[in-house]
C-alpha cells in the first residue's frame, strides 16, 4: 500500500475515535421500553428477564411501541475478570449477556444494559471509570442497543467529560447504541448533553408517590410525580428529536391509585418523556395495561415534531398543558393537583396560544378544532364552544384537538 493511502486510512480511523459524535439517527422520538429497577432492584436474573421479554410481547406492550428491555443495576459479578472485562453474575445470568441479548432480540425487542461513570455502580458493582472503550466494545459484542449510564462514585470527576468519553467510546463501536445519561440533573446536562446522548435524567429518582415522600427505609426522599413535573417544566427548549429530558421511569402499575397512574402517564406524554415502564409486566391489571398501551396518549408522546409541552396556566390547582403536534394538531391536558374535584371552564376563543419555541399557534378564532377525550375516546364537540368539565382529584382531562376538516381521517390512523 502506498504511504499516502496508509496515512489517509490511519487518519480516518483516528478521527472516527477522537471526533466520534453520538448517532443522530437514534431516538428521533422519545425511547420506549421497560427497565428492571423500579420493581425488582437487585432481585434480577436470567429467568425473570426472559419472562419479562415474553410478557412485553404477550401483553401487547411491544406492539404499542415499548421496544427497549433495559437491565438496570445488579447484573454484574463483584469483580472484573482477569482481562479486566466486565462479567455478568454467573449465578443470576448463567448463560451470560450475549445469550440473553439474543433472546431479547428474538422477541423483536432491543437490549439495554446499565453501568456507571464512577468506579462502582450505585449498588457497588464494578463501574466503568477508566474502562470506557473496553466496556463499550464488550457491550457491542453482546448486541447491546441501549446504555443507561449512572453517576455514583464519581468524586471529583467532570460530568461533561465523563459522559463525552463514554459517548465517544460507544460511537467508536459503530453499533447504534442509545446513550441514556443518568446524572440526576446535578450538572445541568440539558446545557451540554445534546451532542453526547439521546436522553438525560433531569431529576433525582422517582418514587411511587404523587408528592415527595420519604423512602420506606427512611434514608432518602425520592421525587413525587408533581415535583418532577415542576422540575422538568422549565426545560422544554432543550428537548427535541434525538435529545430528550428524562423525568425518570414510569411508576404506573406499582401501587398508585388508577387516577394518579393515568395522570402520571398523561403528563409524561405531554412532556415528550421517554416512556420506560417499571412495573411487573407478567401480572398487570387490565387497568394498568389499558393505561400503558393507550395508543392515543402514546401518539402524543411520540409525535414526530418532538416538542415538549408547555404549561400554559395554573388556576385553582389545575395546570393546563399544551403540546403542539405535527400538522397543526394539539394535545391539551388539564391536570388537577388538588385533593378535590375541580371545574374547568376553558374558552378556546379567548385563549389564543402562541408557542414561540415551535412557532405553532392554537387560535380557535381562525381554525376550529374537533375535541376528542383521549381516555374515553369520546368526542367533546369542538372549540367553538367553551369547554366545561370536572376533573377528579389527582386526575386529568387529556384531549386531542384535530383541525376540523381532518378529524375523520386522523382518527382512522390512530
Ligand atoms: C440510581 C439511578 C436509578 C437506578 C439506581 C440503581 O439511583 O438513578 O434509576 O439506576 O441508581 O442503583
Amino acid at each position: 500500500m502506498k504511504k499516502a493511502t496508509l496515512l489517509i486510512l490511519i487518519l480516518i480511523g483516528w478521527s472516527s475515535i477522537v471526533f466520534a459524535q453520538k448517532d443522530r439517527s437514534l431516538a428521533l422520538t422519545p425511547p420506549m421500553g421497560w427497565n428492571s429497577w423500579n420493581t425488582f432492584a437487585s432481585n434480577i436474573n436470567e429467568t425473570l428477564i426472559k419472562e419479562m421479554a415474553d410478557a412485553m410481547v404477550s401483553s401487547g406492550m411491544r406492539d404499542a411501541g415499548y421496544k427497549y428491555l433495559v437491565i438496570d443495576d445488579c447484573w454484574l459479578a463483584p469483580e472484573r475478570d482477569s482481562l479486566q472485562n466486565l462479567q455478568a453474575d454467573p449465578k443470576k445470568f448463567p448463560h451470560g449477556m450475549k445469550a440473553l441479548g439474543d433472546y431479547i432480540h428474538s422477541k423483536g425487542l432491543k437490549f439495554g444494559i446499565y453501568n456507571c461513570a464512577g468506579t462502582k455502580t450505585c449498588a457497588g458493582f464494578p463501574g466503568t471509570r477508566g474502562h470506557e472503550y473496553q466496556d463499550a466494545l464488550l457491550y457491542a459484542s453482546w448486541g447491546v442497543d441501549y446504555l443507561k449510564y449512572d453517576w455514583c462514585n464519581t468524586d471529583g470527576i467532570n460530568a461533561k467529560e465523563a459522559y463525552t468519553t463514554m459517548s465517544k467510546a460507544l460511537e467508536a463501536t459503530h453499533r447504534p447504541i442509545v446513550f441514556s445519561l443518568c446524572e440526576w440533573g446535578n450538572n445541568q446536562p440539558w446545557l451540554w448533553a445534546e451532542p453526547v446522548g439521546q436522553l438525560w435524567r433531569a431529576t433525582g429518582d422517582i418514587g411511587c408517590s404523587w408528592y415527595n415522600q420519604p423512602h420506606t427505609d427512611g434514608s432518602w426522599t425520592p421525587n413525587g410525580i408533581i415535583q418532577i413535573i415542576n422540575l422538568v417544566a422549565p426545560l422544554r427548549q432543550y428537548a427535541g428529536p434525538g435529545h430528550w429530558n428524562d423525568p425518570d421511569m414510569l411508576e404506573v402499575g406499582n401501587g398508585l391509585p388508577v387516577n394518579e397512574d393515568r395522570a402520571h402517564f398523561s403528563m409524561w406524554a405531554m412532556l415528550a418523556a421517554p416512556l420506560i415502564a417499571g412495573n411487573d409486566l407478567r401480572n398487570m391489571s387490565e387497568e394498568t395495561k389499558a393505561i400503558l398501551t393507550n395508543r392515543g396518549v402514546i401518539a402524543v408522546d411520540q409525535d414526530s415534531l418532538g416538542i415538549q409541552g408547555l404549561r400554559y396556566e395554573i388556576k385553582d390547582s389545575v395546570q393546563t398543558w399544551m403540546k403542539p403536534l405535527k400538522g397543526g394538531d394539539w394535545a391539551v391536558c388539564f391536570l388537577n393537583t388538588a385533593s378535590q374535584p375541580q371545574a374547568i371552564d376553558f374558552d378556546w376563543k379567548a385563549n389564543v396560544v402562541k408557542d414561540s419555541l415551535s412557532n405553532a399557534e392554537l387560535n380557535a378564532n381562525a381554525q376550529p378544532y374537533v375535541i376528542e377525550d383521549l381516555w374515553t375516546n369520546k368526542t367533546l364537540g369542538n372549540t367553538d364552544k367553551t369547554l366545561k368539565a370536572t376533573v377528579p382529584s389527582h386526575d386529568v382531562l387529556m384531549i386531542y384537538l384535530s383541525k376540523q376538516q381532518k378529524a375523520v381521517s386522523k382518527k382512522k390512523h390512530r
